[in-house]
């Protein structure tokens, strides 16, 4: 699975060092090729032997150790890496990544490459709920850099917490699902502009993928509807929009026409497309439905509030005795509807669950008529609403199509579009039409 694949092994000063010599051999067992870096500290707790024995390969511990005068080893190392992995990842790594230091042999590499870097904390359960280690570590996954979370558990300093590595056959895991998914991304954008019927060819350097939608209208709603008790006070939900605008973004970088409709949103939209600002749940039904017939591709990625107040007061509500009741009615679920009236349009719908996620995506794809259902776990902290980042599942009716780990929601919105893109043609060679062309021929 990892054949080909260099990846630079960080190896940090917690007792989880003496895990990553059990890491550092299973990713070479997948084919990896594993160059290990130790911090003076790591070299505390396991020794430099025990890595080069493992990885068949020299280990860096000093920056200014040049053994090879052809090269400069961190600039090296950097770029020849598809992954740099920090494990164990301690709070003073995270803090120095976090702050761009640049003092030892792996921060220097880590400041110098373009590789994605995977990081897995262990420490203390203090430690790691200390809001400068949570700050740092939302830093640094504003910039891209994804985390696999510590386990709970016993630690080595007799807590028992959050706070243990992640176990190496768990990061492992990681490492193969983030390589499967880069591999598919770099197929799909380049096999799919001719499945799809496009005569232009992949312009070398573009990356790929700037056309899979061109000649599409794509319809993405973002953000969270609001619903208003009296002039003053409303009913709304955590939604900031990141996830829509990304979405929006990313078809329009893929050359479609994006008509975005937007609720309450913590983020400025994105530029290049028409965008429609809405409040109620109602106003946003509206919207989608009169834009409904122009759209081939709609995103639903707004969280959509299910209940209205049933009066709404045109003065301030003032207060009276001991409880207020509000009663609420339930509001039109936009996507169901869109369901129901679906022609040629692929729909795609974002399920926000705290339990039995995959069970209740699934149940929500077959309810609205879906042709996708991007599920995420919005009791997690380190994702979901406000976050930069997501981790997502993606159902078709037939069950699991991609599990998305965590990472940049543009990244995720990018690779969600691919998908999308693969599921246009309605079989080989042919693909669906356009919104457009559906009308001249009526
Ligand atoms: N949605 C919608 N109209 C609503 C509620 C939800 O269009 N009134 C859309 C959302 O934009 C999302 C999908 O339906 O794409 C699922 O939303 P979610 O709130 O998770 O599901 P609900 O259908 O409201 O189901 P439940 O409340 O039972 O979780």
């Amino acid at each position: 699975m990892l054949q080909g694949k260099t990846i630079v092994l960080g190896v940090t000063g917690g007792i989880a060092a003496y895990k990553a010599a059990a890491l550092c051999s299973k990713l070479k067992q997948e084919g990896a090729e594993v160059h290990v870096i130790m911090t003076s500290s790591a070299t505390q707790f396991i020794s430099e032997l025990t890595f080069q024995t493992l990885s068949r390969q020299n280990v860096y511990t000093d920056t200014f150790d040049e053994r090879d005068a052809s090269v400069v080893s961190h600039i090296h190392l950097a770029d020849h890496a598809d992954l740099v992995l920090i494990a164990p990842a301690t709070a003073n790594v995270i803090a120095k990544m976090a702050h761009g230091l640049a003092d030892d042999m792996l921060t220097t590499t880590v400041l110098a490459t373009m590789a994605p870097i995977l990081v897995a904390p262990a420490m203390n359960v203090h430690m790691y709920a200390h809001p400068a280690v949570q700050q740092n570590m939302d830093v640094l996954r504003q910039r891209g850099v994804m985390f696999i979370e510590p386990e709970e558990g016993l630690l080595a300093c007799g807590y028992t917490g959050k706070g243990r590595m992640a176990e190496p056959e768990h990061i492992v895991e990681h490492v193969k699902q983030w390589c499967a998914t880069a591999k598919e991304q770099a197929v799909s954008e380049v096999a799919l502009p001719s499945k799809l019927g496009h005569d232009a060819e992949l312009q070398p350097g573009l990356g790929g993928g700037e056309e899979l939608l061109s000649g599409r209208t794509v319809l993405v709603t973002a953000g969270g509807t609001l619903e208003r008790i009296d002039p003053v006070r409303y009913i709304t939900n955590d939604s900031s929009g990141k996830m829509g605008f990304a979405v929006a973004d990313a078809a329009r970088s893929m050359g479609a026409k994006v008509i975005l409709i937007a609720g309450q949103t913590q983020v400025a939209p994105p530029e290049g497309m028409e965008v429609i600002a809405v409040e109620s749940t109602q106003d946003m039904f509206d919207a989608v439905t009169s834009q409904y017939d122009n759209a081939d591709i709609v995103i639903m990625t707004a969280a959509v509030a299910d209940y209205r107040p049933v009066n709404r007061a045109t003065q301030k509500l003032k207060k009276t005795g001991e409880k207020l009741i509000i009663e609420l009615e339930r509001n039109p679920d936009i996507l169901e509807e869109l369901g129901k009236r679906k022609m040629h349009q692929f729909l795609v719908g974002f399920a926000a669950e705290t339990e039995h996620v995959e069970q209740y995506a699934i149940d929500k794809l077959r309810r609205k008529r879906l042709d996708l259902i991007v599920a995420n776990d919005v009791s997690r902290s380190d994702a979901g609403f406000r976050s930069d980042n997501n981790e997502v599942l993606i159902y078709e009716e037939q069950g699991l199509v991609e599990r998305i780990p965590l990472m940049a929601k543009t990244g995720i919105a990018k690779r969600l579009l691919h998908i999308v893109a693969e599921r246009l043609p309605a079989g080989s060679g042919q693909r669906m039409l356009t919104a457009e062309e559906v009308r001249s021929l009526e």
